[in-house]
């Protein structure tokens, strides 16, 4: 069974080779102004062996911002700093794509350079509070954009790309899951929008549409690839139609020959399987909370190409030399998950050390 995940495979322009790959994680380990450090680059050099290192969710622009110490790529800082870990995972040789993260409504002022009020396709606030210098703090209500901002939002989306590609990141992943920017755009709850952009489902889609578009046009479709979650509720997401929704999505995704898409999967198969016999690309699967075997079942299943591992990748930086030769994992530690400096981040033991 495990043997599906060693074949090597291309996805756009993209060569792995295998197919356990690394999931998106915030770590909250950047400057203040956000931009990468050695300690990073030594985090995700460490994890070279996987196929694929999806960074943490990476700010296109001040507004995209919501947790403290986070990573940007949208000045020439960034672009440095990023070039640290880039460098480093390639002296590895390793793959890396920066995931574009716009959080939208889930922010603070505080958490953010300009300390204005969060964004949103609608002005709908979230419940729940947010952690910011002065403790967990109740998240404001967001101000809508207006229709010109939305347009300027994908042009954020584009620069930040081209960023990314001048990091020499090996392209980026579109963050259109977990109740964020592209998310609040398509759940019903927070998108209650009367221009093209709100509405109907093509019209709610239309966001996600056009930020890969433009993404795809910057950097090349073989260096994109886009994030999904369908159904999931976190941050506060209501869908209504979910099972029409996605398909609609990855319809209109298809034409695009990105490189892959991403889906974080919390269980409804059925669904998965629709969105499998849309998708024309390499499909990278996360079923959350799965163990190796389970899967590694996907692939040889032909439900996924490439999936990916959150925490324990965070756990365990010779993961992919330990399931290979069966050896026990690390447990993470939550504790250490969101900010701080070695501990629980750069300091999980190898089985050689
Ligand atoms: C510490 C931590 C940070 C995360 N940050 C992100 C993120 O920045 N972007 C994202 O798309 N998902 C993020 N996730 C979700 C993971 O990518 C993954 O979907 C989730 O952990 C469940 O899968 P797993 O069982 O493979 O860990 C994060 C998860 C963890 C544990």
């Amino acid at each position: 069974m495990l043997n599906a995940l060693w074949n090597p495979i291309v996805a756009g322009d993209i060569a792995l080779r295998h197919r356990l790959a690394m999931a998106p994680m915030t770590r909250n380990r950047s400057t203040p102004d956000g931009v990468p450090t050695e300690l990073n680059a030594e985090y995700y050099a460490q994890r070279a062996s996987h196929a694929l290192i999806i960074t943490e969710g990476t700010q296109p622009s001040a507004d995209g911002q919501g947790y403290l110490l986070t990573p940007g790529i949208y000045t020439e800082a960034h672009i440095a700093g990023w070039r640290k870990v880039t460098d480093a995972v390639h002296a590895a040789d390793g793959r890396i794509v920066i995931q574009l993260m716009h959080v939208g409504r889930m922010s603070h002022p505080d958490n953010t350079p300009h300390g204005r009020q969060p964004v949103a396709p609608s002005a709908v606030r979230p419940s729940g509070e947010m952690f910011t210098v002065s403790g967990p703090r109740e998240i404001p209500l967001p101000r809508e954009l207006s229709t010109e901002e939305v347009s300027s939002t994908v042009d954020d989306f584009r620069r930040a790309a081209a960023a990314a590609i001048a990091a020499d990141a090996d392209g980026v992943e579109i963050h259109a899951a977990n109740g964020y920017l592209l998310h609040q755009f398509l759940a019903t709850n927070t998108n209650q929008r009367t221009d093209r952009y709100g509405g109907s489902i093509a019209n709610r889609i239309r966001f996600a549409e056009t930020v890969a578009t433009a993404v795809a046009d910057e950097i090349g479709a073989g260096r994109t690839g886009i994030r999904i979650s369908p159904g999931n509720p976190f941050n506060d997401i209501v869908e209504n139609d979910t099972p029409e929704l996605y398909p609609a999505l990855v319809r209109a995704l298809a034409p695009l020959g990105l490189a892959y898409l991403h889906i974080g999967h919390g269980g409804d198969d059925q669904l998965l399987r629709t969105l499998r016999g849309l998708w024309p690309s390499a499909l990278v699967l996360n079923r959350a909370f799965a163990d190796i075997t389970t899967r590694a079942k996907d692939i040889e299943e032909g439900l996924a190409d490439i999936v990916t591992v959150g925490s324990m990748a965070l756990a365990n930086p010779d993961l992919v030399e330990r399931v290979r030769s069966g050896a026990p994992l690390n447990t993470p530690d939550p504790t250490t998950f969101y900010g701080g400096g070695e501990a629980g981040y750069t300091d999980y033991p190898t089985r050689a050390a």
